[in-house]
């Protein structure tokens, strides 16, 4: 039997919360079973590698993420996890939307859900290479921002109630390089709005 600390090490990959073939055809079951299947689980072992007999086995991601410090291939490589965890939740095959009070917040931040979706899109086309484009909680309401590669906006204190992912990997097997009509449907097709409007109450 193993060693409790080496039990402890193991950070996990989630299984995908939808069958391979739900998000068709906006994410192809091929497009996921290299994400979730190869890129995400070598941000999992990479991740689990990198900590393996440190100070940090066994702790929880988010004090890998934050606890990581210069180790520069340590936070990408759990930041990514972190970042691909939550991704998964904010994609759902059915059709969902906003709940009340975050319909009002989106509201009252962008003026409308559709005008939101459309400052998310022209974030997520405008982030420069790899990286994120997030819906967070920010004070009283609502920002889009965009994080570079690994950074994620749990190491910046910030609060996300949704994220599309914008490396090439998410998209280009399906897409090529249209990003932008990969997001538009994204948002409209796949959003979950459950999974935001949870964030959003437990903010
Ligand atoms: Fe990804």
């Amino acid at each position: 039997m193993a060693p409790l600390d080496d039990q402890k090490t193991t950070i996990t990959l989630p299984p995908l919360p939808f069958a391979d073939n739900a998000l068709e055809p906006t994410i192809s079951a091929r497009t996921l079973s290299f994400h979730h299947g190869k890129h995400h689980k070598a941000y999992v072992d990479k991740t689990n590698e990198l900590i393996k007999g440190t100070p940090l086995a066994g702790r929880s991601l988010e004090d890998i993420i934050r606890g990581a410090g210069d180790n520069k291939p340590l936070f990408n490589n759990a930041a990514q996890v972190w970042n691909h965890n939550f991704y998964w939740k904010c994609l759902s095959p059915k059709a969902t939307k906003p709940g009340a009070d975050l319909q009002s917040k989106i509201d009252a931040s962008f003026g409308s859900l559709d005008a939101l979706k459309e400052k998310l899109t022209k974030a997520a086309v405008g982030q420069f290479g790899s990286g994120w484009a997030w819906l967070i909680a920010k004070g009283d309401g609502l920002e889009i921002v965009t994080t570079s590669n690994a950074d994620t906006p749990i190491a910046h204190g910030q609060k996300p109630l949704l994220t599309g992912d914008v490396w090439e990997h998410a998209y280009y097997l399906d897409w090529q390089n249209q990003r932008e009509a990969h997001v538009k449907a994204l948002l409209d097709k796949l959003a979950n709005w459950d999974f935001a409007t949870e964030n959003f109450a437990a903010k």
